[in-house]
Formats: structure tokens, C-alpha cells, sequence
């Protein structure tokens, strides 16, 4: 069967993300110019400049294809930006560069070895970029006319389209049906349907229509109606990763496991065959590897078996950047008695480059209350800004970033435009910070469930802390005064 490897299937890519403010909504890139130098702020990111100019020469790296098989780790304090920037560098990349994102706890899975799923995880973050030739019918809708039987269960319809030069009906089936509608397709649009994957793509509107309704969207494009034979060949490029061709190729499964999510393992087989036909494309000059991102994000989640997969894995030769994020410092490996620097063993840290992110001046924390307070739609008093500033230093950015929603509610209840001092105040008193939920602990000690004293040791009786976090002093217990 390898002979014959099927890459496409109707829609690939996921469907779009729905729009809503999570917690990196205001990151569009990593701010940095031409001479990838970070600007002060720029595109949502301030700050973490060394950082965030290694992370854009390692992308410089990716985007010219030449850093397959290696890996850089990303080490700080929590909240210092390491997922951000993360998040940073999935942007600036483009759609054509696959960017997989995992996180350490995500591959402890009772469907799936572990092994296979970072096996599915790197596949997917390695594209092909397929040249193929096919057939496919262009032109400008003229009429769709869709039947439906009495029970609505079936549809059948059919479709005119023409081009300057001829005008054609064609049958349409369900499938085809849900497509159109999907894809919004009226009389007036210019669409491609690709024979045979059947997918259809909206050009634009024909200029021809271009008077006929004065309500369109911005965005809306308009385009010639073309000319000639409604149905050619043509050349076109697509990717997708090995992963999706290992899914849409396996016997068990089929493309229709890739909507489900719900993928199983993959035998070792198809995916040497796979490997040996697109190495064959490439020597043909019909495919070319794109090497993505790997992200994987609390590593030292993984164990140590996941680790010496991680060490072998990178030296494939169809490996993608693996980029780690890890707040731990000294901390146990997951599955020995070892202690390790981020949880991670030394053959293969010593194989990693480390990008160290540092906890953020008050400057810093400021400008970023600033972006997060325009992406929420909340504006603040100087004051309160200042206070939520000196909350951020003292506790933690994070849990600054996330009184900004309680405080703009409880402003809004006193129909003020902008949060105050006092709503701050008040956010500030209903949510506690680590610290003062720690001294509220000591305070009830043996009131609550499994409440052990709070300098737990490690089981090796090693006396050190498990996994000690850079700031393991969960800063000072007694409330801050907010002026
Ligand atoms: N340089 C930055 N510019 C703008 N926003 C930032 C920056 N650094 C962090 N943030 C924001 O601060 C919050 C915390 O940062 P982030 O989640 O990246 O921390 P982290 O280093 O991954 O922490 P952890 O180790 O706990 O996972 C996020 O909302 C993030 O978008
Ligand atoms: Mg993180």
C-alpha cells in the first residue's frame, strides 16, 4: 500500500479558534525588528529582552530550515514570560510552519503509550510541503438549487457555474451541499473545487456582481470571473505534517479519525513506509520537509523514560526545534531518586541550549498590566495602576494580571468608568495571593483535610525540597497595605 499515500482529505487544518481573552491574547509576536532587536513594546511583549532575542534567532534558524534536530529550554521564575514568549514565536511563524504545543502532564494518557504520543507530537510538528498537480473546476456561481427530500435527511442540487467563455450545471450530493454552506458560497462568488479531494474554495466575488449589494463586509474581494474551460489542471502546494499522513494512511483509522481527535497508536510499519515515500518525493523534487516547532511546556512533568526518547528522538533525522519551558530548579527526575536542574537529566540538558528569563522589574510589570488592561477593555486610575504595580512585585505578576477582571467588575457595580484604588482594594481582600492563603493555612492548622506541615521533605530523605520553584518563598504572609 505504500505505493499509493494519500495526502489530502477534505480539511486539515483545525477549525478557527474562537476569539476570547485567554490569558496571552495580547501577544502577537515577539516585538523584535529587522536586526532582531526587542522592541521596548512591541506586538503585546515588553521586556525579557535577551530572551526574546535569542528566541527570534532561533526562529531565524527554523524559518530557514536549518536547525532540525535541536533543542533550546526556556528556564525562569514563574510568571517571567516563558510561555509567552513561547506563544510569541508561534505567531511570528507562519501557517505554513507547523507549531505543536504540548505540555508535560498531557502524554500521561491510558489510550496511548507515552512514547507514542511524543512520537505523534514531533510528526506533527514536522510539515511536507507537497507539490501535486490536479484537477480543478473554476468559476463563478451562477445559481445553486438544493432539493431536500421531506425528512430533510438527504439533499441533492445542483450547481451552475460558468466562466467568460461557457457555463456548466453540475449534480451536487450532501457532501458538496454542506460544504457550499459552510464555506457561504452565493450566486456571484468565484470558487475552485479541487476534483479530487472535493474541497471547495472561495476566491472572491466577481466584479460583475460588485454592484449588487452595498452592505458587504471590508474584507469582502473582489476578483475576475475567469476565462477559458471551466475545469483544468493545475499546480498546487499544500502542507501537512507526517503525522496527518500517517493518520489519513492508516488502515484502522482514516481520515475521519483526524476530525475525532481520536487517532490511537500507529504501527511502526506505515510510518517507515511513509518516512521511505517521502524521502522518494524529496529526491523527486515533489515534496520538501518543513521542520516545525515542538513546544513542550512544565517538562519536568515528563519522566525519565520520556527523557531518553527526547535524547534519541532529537537525533532523527525528521526532527523538529524542541523548545522546553521549565520553572523547577534543583528538583527530582519523575521516575528515579535522582535530583536534576530542572527536573531534566544532564545528558540531556547537556545537549540543549538554554534561554534564561528573569523576573520582571516594576517598569516591566506596569507596561504589561498596561497591555493586559487594554486587551481586557478596562482602563485604570494612575493610582490603582500604581498599586496593582507594587501588588505585582511583591506577590506575583500572574496574580496581578488576574485582579484586573474581579477589580473592573466591582468598579462597574459602582458605575465608575475607571477602576480606583478602592475596587482594587476590594478585588484584592476577596482573592487572596499564595502568601496570605499559606499564612491562612498555618493559622487553621489541623482544621483542614490532609493539612501536613507545610516543609514537606522528599521521600529520599535527601532533607531537600521537592521541586524547589526559583521563588519557593511564597513571598511574605502579611497582607500589603494598598495606598
Ligand atoms: N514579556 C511579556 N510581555 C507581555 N506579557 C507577558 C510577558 N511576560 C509574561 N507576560 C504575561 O504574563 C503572564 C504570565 O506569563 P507566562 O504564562 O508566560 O509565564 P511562565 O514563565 O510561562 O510561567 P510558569 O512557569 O508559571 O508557566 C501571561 O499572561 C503572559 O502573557
Ligand atoms: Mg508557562
Amino acid at each position: 500500500m505504500a505505493t499509493n499515500i494519500a495526502t489530502t482529505s477534505a480539511t486539515l487544518r483545525d477549525v478557527t479558534k474562537m476569539e476570547r481573552i485567554g490569558a496571552h491574547s495580547h501577544i502577537h509576536g515577539l516585538g523584535l525588528d529587522e536586526n532582531l532587536e526587542p522592541r521596548a513594546s512591541s506586538q503585546g511583549m515588553i521586556g525579557q529582552g535577551p530572551a526574546r532575542r535569542a528566541a527570534g534567532i532561533i526562529l531565524k534558524m527554523v524559518q530557514e530550515g536549518k536547525i532540525a534536530g535541536r533543542s533550546i529550554l526556556m528556564a525562569g521564575p514563574p510568571s517571567s514570560g516563558k510561555t509567552a514568549i513561547a506563544m510569541g514565536m508561534a505567531m511570528t511563524l507562519g501557517s505554513d510552519v507547523p507549531f505543536v504545543t504540548l505540555t508535560g502532564s498531557e502524554i500521561y494518557s491510558l489510550e496511548m503509550s507515552k512514547t507514542e504520543s511524543l512520537t505523534q507530537a514531533f510528526r506533527r510538528a514536522i510539515g511536507v510541503r507537497i507539490k501535486e498537480e490536479t484537477e480543478i473546476i473554476e468559476g463563478e456561481v451562477v445559481e445553486i438549487q438544493v432539493d431536500r427530500s421531506v425528512t430533510g435527511a438527504t439533499k441533492t442540487g445542483r450547481l451552475t457555474l460558468k466562466t467568460t467563455d461557457m457555463e456548466t450545471i453540475y449534480d451536487l450530493g450532501t457532501k458538496m451541499i454542506d460544504q457550499l454552506t459552510k464555506e457561504k458560497v452565493l450566486a456571484g462568488d468565484v470558487i475552485q473545487i479541487d476534483k479530487t479531494s472535493g474541497r471547495i474554495s472561495k476566491l472572491g466575488r466577481s466584479y460583475g456582481r460588485a454592484r449588487d449589494y452595498d452592505a458587504l463586509g471590508a474584507d469582502t474581494k473582489f476578483v475576475q470571473c475567469p476565462d477559458g474551460e471551466l475545469q483544468t489542471r493545475k499546480e498546487i502546494v499544500h502542507t501537512v505534517s507526517l503525522h496527518e499522513i500517517d493518520v489519513i494512511n492508516s488502515k484502522t483509522q482514516g481520515f475521519l479519525a483526524l476530525f475525532a481527535g481520536d487517532t490511537g497508536e500507529i504501527k511502526p510499519e506505515l510510518r517507515e513506509q511513509i518516512n521511505a515515500k517521502v524521502s522518494e518525493w524529496r529526491e523527486e523534487g515533489k515534496a520538501e520537509i518543513v521542520p516545525g516547532v515542538l513546544f513542550i511546556d512544565e517538562v519536568h512533568m515528563l519522566d525519565i523514560e520520556c527523557f531518553s526518547f527526547l535524547n534519541r528522538a532529537l537525533e532523527n533525522e525528521l526532527s523538529p526545534l524542541v523548545v522546553m519551558a521549565s520553572n523547577r530548579g534543583i528538583t527530582q527526575i519523575r521516575g528515579t531518586k535522582y535530583m536534576s536542574p530542572h527536573g531534566i537529566p544532564l545528558d540531556l540538558l547537556d545537549r540543549v541550549l538554554i534561554i534564561s528569563t528573569k523576573k520582571y522589574e516594576l517598569d516591566d510589570i506596569k507596561q504589561i498590566i498596561r497591555v493586559r488592561a487594554q486587551e481586557e477593555d478596562v482602563t485604570f486610575e494612575e493610582g490603582a495602576l500604581d498599586a496593582l504595580t507594587q501588588i505585582g512585585s511583591q506577590t506575583s505578576l500572574r496574580y496581578a494580571l488576574n485582579l484586573i477582571a474581579p477589580s473592573s467588575h466591582v468598579a462597574k457595580r459602582r458605575k465608575a468608568s475607571e477602576i480606583g484604588v478602592q475596587d482594587l482594594r476590594l478585588a484584592y481582600k476577596y482573592f487572596t495571593d499564595v502568601g496570605r492563603s499559606l499564612a491562612f493555612i498555618e493559622e487553621q492548622q489541623g482544621l483542614l483535610m490532609f493539612g501536613e506541615s507545610a516543609t514537606q521533605t522528599s521521600s529520599n530523605g535527601s532533607g531537600q525540597p521537592m521541586g524547589t520553584e526559583f521563588n519557593a518563598n511564597a513571598s511574605e504572609a502579611a497582607p500589603m497595605e494598598i495606598s
